[in-house]
């Protein structure tokens, strides 16, 4: 049994549905359906036996404690987190609540649960924290792209958040000697994604004739991994990795954010023409920078490359072609994420239970 937490966000329930699609292993999601936390996201694999649900906070060390006794993970996967930076930046105290204090809390029941192993099980167990090239900071334009010795240099609550968690991961192993892994991975993009978030939002946005806001200039450079790819890295890690490492994976893919709506809506305008004749491109708008924006994330993988033998397989052409035709067809989806329909969902089925 693998405990996935966070598992009903963009990346957690990619990984579910791959590694359930592909493994015979048993997931139990731990997830406290946040806004990013979406249920929708699992349909395809809600009657799946190896699948199973917990709304739950990976705070409560009552609740996480009560779950570690009844299934006894051999694998931890840690994806929750608070994750987008402006949220952070306009409130940063849940991104230090969660991703600060709750992960503390569930390495502690972690610890707890690890003390009590046998020697075979200790061999076994893993607890892999999905982390972000963000902890690195800034790159200028002819730096080297970072790699796992790269001073930890954050700039936004988020990023200052995930890189205290970082540093808490790593005391854990050195200190108590628990299993950790650290994987510190670029901007991913694909199905699932909240709409928040620069691709989702600027297809949304094009689609529903709004403006597209881009910050500042729009040079801002990141390195875009498609979603399955980082999927992919994860399990490679957790079988092949080393404990007490990090890993840094990247997509091998800079683009600038305007390279990146630009070639977006050019898309739009082969698969979705606009009625009148007008060109997405035209809906582009530039708006006032993001506070302490970092300018430049590039990702140098080739520790995963070499150690590991991972290394990215969707090109950025078949990756973003492939994510816009999922948008296209899932406008349902969309939709319901917009208008708060599986919150209120959400609310009526979990509402009461805590
Ligand atoms: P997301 O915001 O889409 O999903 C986060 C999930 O965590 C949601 O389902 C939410 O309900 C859940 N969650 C939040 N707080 C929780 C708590 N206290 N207990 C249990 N569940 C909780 O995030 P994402 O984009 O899927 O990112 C997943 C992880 O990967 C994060 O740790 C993020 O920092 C990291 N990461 C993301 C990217 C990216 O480009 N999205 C890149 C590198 C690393
Ligand atoms: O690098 C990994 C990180 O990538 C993850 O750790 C974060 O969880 C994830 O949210 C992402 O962070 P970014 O800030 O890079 O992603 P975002 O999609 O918010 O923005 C991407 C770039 O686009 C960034 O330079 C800001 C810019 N942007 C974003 C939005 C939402 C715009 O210009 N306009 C926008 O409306």
């Amino acid at each position: 049994m693998i405990f996935v937490t966070g598992g009903s966000g963009f990346i957690g329930s990619n990984y579910i549905i791959r590694t359930l699609g592909n493994t015979n292993e048993k997931i139990l999601n731990i997830d406290k359906l946040t806004y990013a936390g979406n249920p929708d996201n699992l349909i395809s694999v809600v009657d799946n036996p190896h699948y199973q649900f917990a709304h739950a906070d990976i705070g409560d060390i009552k609740l996480v404690t009560k779950l570690i006794k009844k299934y006894k993970p051999k694998k931890v996967i840690n994806f929750a987190a608070e994750s987008h930076v402006d949220r952070s930046i306009l409130g940063p105290s849940e991104f230090i609540h969660t991703n600060i204090l709750s992960t503390f809390n569930l390495l502690e029941c972690m610890r707890s649960y690890f003390s009590e192993m046998n020697d075979k099980e200790r061999v076994d167990f893993r607890f892999l924290h999905v982390s972000t090239d963000e902890v690195y900071g800034s790159l200028k334009e002819n730096e080297s792209p970072f790699d796992e010795h790269n001073q930890y240099k954050p700039n936004s609550p988020y990023s200052a958040s995930k890189a205290s968690s970082d540093h808490i991961v790593r005391s854990y192993n050195k200190t108590y000697g628990l299993p950790v892994i650290t994987t510190n991975c670029s901007n991913n993009y694909g199905p699932f994604q909240f709409p928040e978030k620069l691709i989702p939002l600027v297809i949304n946005n094009a689609l529903s004739g709004k403006k597209i806001p881009i910050y500042g200039d729009g040079g801002q450079i990141r390195d875009w991994l498609y979603v399955d790819d980082h999927c992919d890295a994860i399990n490679e890690v957790l079988n092949k990795g080393k404990v007490g490492e990090t890993y840094n994976i990247g997509g091998k893919n800079e683009k600038t954010n305007l390279e990146l709506v630009k070639f977006i809506c050019s898309s739009l305008d082969r698969l979705k023409p606009k009625e009148n004749g007008m060109q997405y491109e035209e809906q582009i708008s530039f708006v006032e920078d993001r506070p302490g924006h970092d300018r430049r994330y590039a990702i140098n993988s080739e520790k995963i490359s070499k150690e590991i033998g991972w290394n990215p397989i969707e090109s950025f052409e078949s990756g973003i072609a492939k994510t816009i035709q999922w948008y296209l067809s899932n406008n349902e989806w969309i939709e319901n994420v917009k208008s708060g329909a599986y919150l209120d969902w959400i609310n009526k089925q979990y509402g009461n239970q805590e």
